[in-house]
């Protein structure tokens, strides 16, 4: 039986990390297989093209062909056969974070990546996604506080903006996949309304 296939977005400094642990806590303690990874990353492969994406410039293109090349490796390698074994998948960012940050942010190709999405995933898609929004100038301030700032976290708020109305786009393409959550409350008002949206499916 194929298991569930859930992914977490939103632009960096939407405090989306601290959710998906507990989540993964609380459907472990319900007895539940849960697998818990991220993208891009998530086998030594694709942590090592992460290290690069995250700290090595590069053109657009190279940057989505790389973004796609972790990916195909972890759904390989963790992701099919877990779903195969009936596991739940939470994943920490995937192919929305690509249209937002490489489409919006960068301002690449959606057509292109559309196509690449379609070689690398063969149809398979989350069956939820759940996106953290929040405005990037309130993000912003968030990761003021955090630790050393990667080559996404030191872009300016513009391009966060940006990458917040690509989220946007995606979700009013696939709006019966998205659940859009509002992350600018407290940790708590932002579980809160996580877990109760998620209750009321049953989950
Ligand atoms: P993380 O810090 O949430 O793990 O994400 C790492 C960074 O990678 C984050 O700034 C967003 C970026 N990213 C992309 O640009 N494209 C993608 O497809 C993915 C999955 C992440």
């Amino acid at each position: 039986m194929a298991g569930r296939f859930i992914t977490f977005e939103g632009i960096d400094g939407a405090g989306k990390s601290t959710h998906i642990d507990a989540l993964a806590q609380r459907w472990r303690d319900h007895g539940q297989h849960v697998v818990l990874t991220r993208e891009p990353g998530g086998t030594p492969l694709a942590e090592s093209l992460r290290e690069q994406l995250l700290h090595t410039a590069m053109d657009p293109l190279t940057e989505a062909l790389l973004v796609f090349a972790a990916r195909r490796d972890h759904l390989r390698q963790v992701v099919q056969p877990a779903l195969a074994a009936g596991h739940t998948v939470l994943c920490d960012r995937f192919t929305d974070a690509t249209f937002a940050y490489q489409g919006g942010g960068r301002g690449f190709d959606p057509h292109v990546l559309a196509t690449l999405e379609q070689w690398v995933q063969e149809g398979l898609q989350p069956e939820l996604t759940v996106w953290f929004d929040l405005p990037a100038a309130v993000a912003a301030e968030r990761r003021a506080a955090a630790r050393s700032p990667d080559r996404f976290e030191q872009q300016e708020t513009a391009f966060f903006e940006r990458v917040r109305a690509g989220y946007q786009a995606r979700c009013e393409q696939h709006p019966a996949r998205f659940m859009r959550i509002d992350a600018s409350g407290t940790r708590e008002a932002v579980w809160a309304e996580l877990a109760a949206r998620l209750e009321a499916r049953g989950w």
